[in-house]
């Protein structure tokens, strides 16, 4: 039993929260995601275009083998949805898209592929991943303009997974076709969600027929894996349009689904405060609720659940993964864990070249530029990972995954004895347990399907960055 005693109900689905204190205790205004570790606000600034090079030519002799993610953003759409946190510019001019293809991703492209020539680094590129913005702005020529560029230093026969994120409102079937055949093999469609109110508020119009009609026999055959991407939390969401948003999900079958927590951050992006001029975001009661209930109903239309977020069918790659423990929760969901490396090219891209470090490129499109026009690798950020570093990320992503922590796990691959090595974490994390988040055993700790709820809270006291002490909090 927790420690609390007032007990309140916010709705039928938010029974599983049976305790309001509880949630109040634990609620805190950000919460890190934990897409990486240590999250991006600790990577420095004074890691630029050398750091990039010399880190390109000091990993590669140590993993040739090990497979990499080449991932490509385009910065661009056509209309603004007033919830999108995604680095892009909202233009109607093709023109400012194609110059953006020509004269810069390419030459960033160029780079790379003289630096990986000159210093005969030949990565085991294994997956492609087109995401933005909007990839599917790209008229046919432009994208196998950039397809032909990749290809002349991809082998495209090595690659398993090519996923192309898709705003259903501007493809069609022929599109789709097209796409595979360059090779697209994966589709990850942004639906949010299907309610025409809740559509209204976040300005992103999308009955679920239009999704539908895109969705033929001939395209399920071609892309075997389709992934959906809903936000919850959304203002005029409730149990009610949740339900028949996810009944509507259902239907179209998609194999995977990341079911996202909405963040609000009209600070840096003002247009946000649009989405709530009829109605609030909901809070962090109706939240959870909303959740819990869109659980529900894909736990029982067949789902298995794929990590803190994430869903996927029983025959789809990742439910396997899940099971082998191999998937990883990163910037792109939960995915199956084949290529947890990223090469990233395009304003804002982050790569990760695992164990050792990370670097991302400049958001704002004078800096990512005027960087290629001086024959720069337009880097803004990186960080070299200590070893701390890298086993506080595995625990943390254990924790987001698969709710659990197995010391026989870590003291393997790490040789050091958990117990010894988080003396202090496993001092900290006790109150969780008190609070029947959690159980702590001999040999390892797991989640109960409440503390699933709390698991980046829980994650967080293994953040030596930005440790913020809920284990010491009192109502
Ligand atoms: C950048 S979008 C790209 C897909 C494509 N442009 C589209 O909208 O269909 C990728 C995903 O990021 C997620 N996303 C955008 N803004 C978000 C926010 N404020 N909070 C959480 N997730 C967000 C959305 O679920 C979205 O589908
Ligand atoms: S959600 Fe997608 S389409 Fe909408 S603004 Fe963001 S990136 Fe563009």
């Amino acid at each position: 039993m927790n420690s609390f005693d007032q007990e309140y109900t916010v709705s039928e689905a938010g029974k599983v929260l049976h305790n309001a204190n509880l949630i109040k205790k634990y609620h805190a205004n950000l919460v890190y995601d934990y897409t990486e570790y240590p999250t991006k606000g600790h990577w420095k600034e004074t890691f630029g275009d050398d750091d990039y090079k010399k880190a390109i030519i000091d990993w590669y002799p140590k993993n040739k083998n090990k497979p990499i993610l080449f991932y490509v953003h385009t910065p661009f759409c056509e209309q603004l949805c007033n919830f999108c946190l995604c680095s892009k510019e909202i233009t109607r001019n093709y023109d400012r898209v194609k110059e953006y293809l020509y004269s810069y991703l390419a030459k960033e492209i160029d780079l790379l592929e003289d630096h990986f020539v000159k210093n005969k680094v030949n990565f085991n590129f294994k997956e492609i991943y087109f995401g933005g913005g909007s990839p599917t702005y790209y008229k046919k020529e432009e994208f196998k303009f950039l397809i032909d560029r990749l290809k002349k230093f991809i082998d495209f026969k090595n690659i398993g997974d090519f996923t192309v994120e898709i705003d259903p409102r501007r493809v069609d079937e022929e599109r789709l076709l097209f796409y595979h055949e360059m090779g697209v093999n994966r589709l990850s469609f942004g639906i949010q969600d299907f309610d025409p109110g809740v559509q209204e508020e976040i300005n992103r119009p999308q009955p679920p027929e239009l999704v539908d009609k895109l969705l033929t026999e001939k395209v399920r055959k071609l892309f075997p894996v389709i992934n959906f991407d809903l936000l919850i939390g959304l203002p005029r969401q409730n149990i009610k349009t949740i339900t028949q948003t996810i009944k509507d999900v259902v239907k179209l079958k998609p194999s995977q689904l990341q079911t996202m927590y909405v963040h609000y951050k009209p600070g840096t992006r003002k247009y946000m405060i649009k989405m709530v001029r009829n109605e609030p975001m909901l809070d962090f009661f109706d939240r959870k609720a909303v959740f819990q209930k869109a659980s529900e109903i894909l736990l029982n239309s067949g789902y298995t659940r794929a990590g803190f977020e994430s869903y996927s069918l029983p025959n789809d790659p990742l439910t396997q993964s899940m099971k082998d423990k191999k998937a990883v929760y990163n910037s792109l969901g939960t995915q199956k864990g084949e290529a947890t490396n990223f090469i990233a090219v395009g304003s804002s891209a982050h790569g990760v070249l695992n164990d050792e470090y990370y670097f991302q490129n400049y958001y704002e499109q004078p800096l990512y530029r005027q960087a290629l026009e001086e024959g720069k690798f337009p880097i803004y950020r990186g960080l070299k990972m200590t070893s701390d570093d890298v086993i506080r990320r595995e625990v943390i992503r254990h924790i987001r995954t698969f709710f659990n922590i197995e010391f026989d796990f870590f003291e393997k691959k790490y040789s050091k004895s958990f117990k010894d090595y988080f003396h202090k974490e496993l001092e900290n994390i006790k109150v969780f347990e008190k609070d029947d988040l959690l159980k702590i055993n001999e040999n390892n700790i797991v989640l109960t399907p409440l503390g699933e709820h709390f698991s980046p809270q829980i994650a967080n006291v293994f953040d030596t960055y930005n440790d913020q002490q809920f284990y010491n909090r009192a109502i």
